[in-house]
């Protein structure tokens, strides 16, 4: 297999950084932010069927569309199917075309290469399509080498049933040797879909970002708004229910430094809310976002993201605002 490289200035990267993409993976740099559907049925964490249900996740799905969100990110694990069966309800229901992508989880007993195919092939059959656009590799596996990953993800490549492949949760060495692993087999590393927001910003740290765009690797952030943080409406008063009060509600006061920032850059801005200041902040760094919403109010929200950029200084205030707080209370992810 032998594929076409060349060079395209990210549309997205500040600084003027040429990056060398490979023309089947170039889609996923024109995308400027997409959906997250791990909404869509999981209850650990989100309380799927508490509070929201499927009408409100069709309706998220609709108003992301409606307003110029093209590509959703799924994922086998996500309600154990229910998000991928949700979606595929959803594309059925629209006229519109949207790209997407889903993942493999590398459960302990799939241990070979063919694993991966037969595991796409059921993510295709619930989504009810033939091929997605990106399919990557939730975590590393405990069983499989990278190299056998890589190979799995080229043979769906091969059979047709995705246009492009990345990974997801790889650090820096381990992207690398995935990277490597694919470019043997003619193929570009297409994306790796990290942690990253304001309040996670350890892949600035740990040479990912950098390296991802120096590599031509599109860098997918997911928690863009740290699972609701970033939106403003939590507070010490008020702190997220479920699960995340614990691994939050001890930095709730000291983010409301940060949320007056960005409260008011947003006002700057004609308006804009937290959320749209946060998302905005994840794209001027030059990673794509996928904002998870479970209704159509947040998903409208989140796509009024678009058409406008925080300043470079802006940027660069809202960096050193985090920076006090990301030091001493988060860990990587
Ligand atoms: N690869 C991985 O390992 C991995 C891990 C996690 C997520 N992901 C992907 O990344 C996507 C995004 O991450 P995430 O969903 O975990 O976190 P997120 O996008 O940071 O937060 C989403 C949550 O924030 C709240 N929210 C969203 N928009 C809002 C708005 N405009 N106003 C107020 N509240 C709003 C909602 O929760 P409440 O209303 O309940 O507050 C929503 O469920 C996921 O859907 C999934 O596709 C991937």
């Amino acid at each position: 297999m032998c594929r076409s490289y060349f060079k395209i200035q990210s549309c997205n990267s500040r600084g003027g950084t040429l990056t060398e993409v490979s023309s089947e993976t170039r889609f996923l740099h024109a995308i400027e932010m997409g959906l997250g559907a791990m909404q869509w049925g999981d209850r650990a964490i989100w309380q799927y069927g508490r509070g929201y249900g499927l009408e409100d996740v069709r309706q998220a799905f609709q108003a992301a569309l409606a307003n110029g969100i093209q590509y959703v990110d799924t994922a086998e694990l996500y309600g154990n199917g229910l998000s991928e069966r949700s979606l595929g309800r959803f594309l059925r229901e629209s006229d519109q075309p949207v790209l997407v992508s889903t993942k493999f989880f590398p459960w302990p007993w799939r241990f070979t290469r063919g694993a991966l195919p037969r595991a796409l092939k059921g993510s295709l059959a619930r989504i009810g399509i033939e091929s997605v656009d990106l399919y990557q590799i939730h975590w590393p596996s405990p069983v499989m080498t990278t190299d056998s990953l890589m190979d799995g993800l080229t043979e769906c490549i091969k059979a047709g049933y995705t246009r492009t492949v990345g990974v997801s949760n790889f650090g820096h060495a381990r992207m690398l040797a995935a990277y490597s692993a694919l470019a043997r087999n003619g193929i570009q590393l297409a994306s790796n879909q990290v942690h990253y927001s304001l309040l996670s910003r350890e892949v600035e740290k740990n040479g990912i970002l950098a390296r991802c765009k120096e590599l031509g690797i599109r860098m997918i952030a997911y928690c863009p708004l740290e699972r609701g943080m970033l939106t403003g409406k939590y507070t010490p008063e008020n702190p997220p229910p479920g699960r995340r009060t614990s691994k939050y509600a001890p930095i709730l006061a000291k983010i409301q430094p940060l949320i007056k920032l960005m409260t008011q850059m947003g006002q700057d801005h004609g308006g804009k809310s937290c959320a749209q200041v946060a998302l905005n902040w994840v794209i001027c760094k030059g990673a794509l976002p996928i904002p998870g919403a479970k209704n159509a109010f947040q998903a409208e929200q989140n796509a009024g993201a678009l058409g406008w950029r925080l300043t470079d200084e802006e940027v660069a205030r809202l960096d050193f605002a985090s920076h006090a707080i990301v030091e001493p209370t988060m860990t990587a992810h």
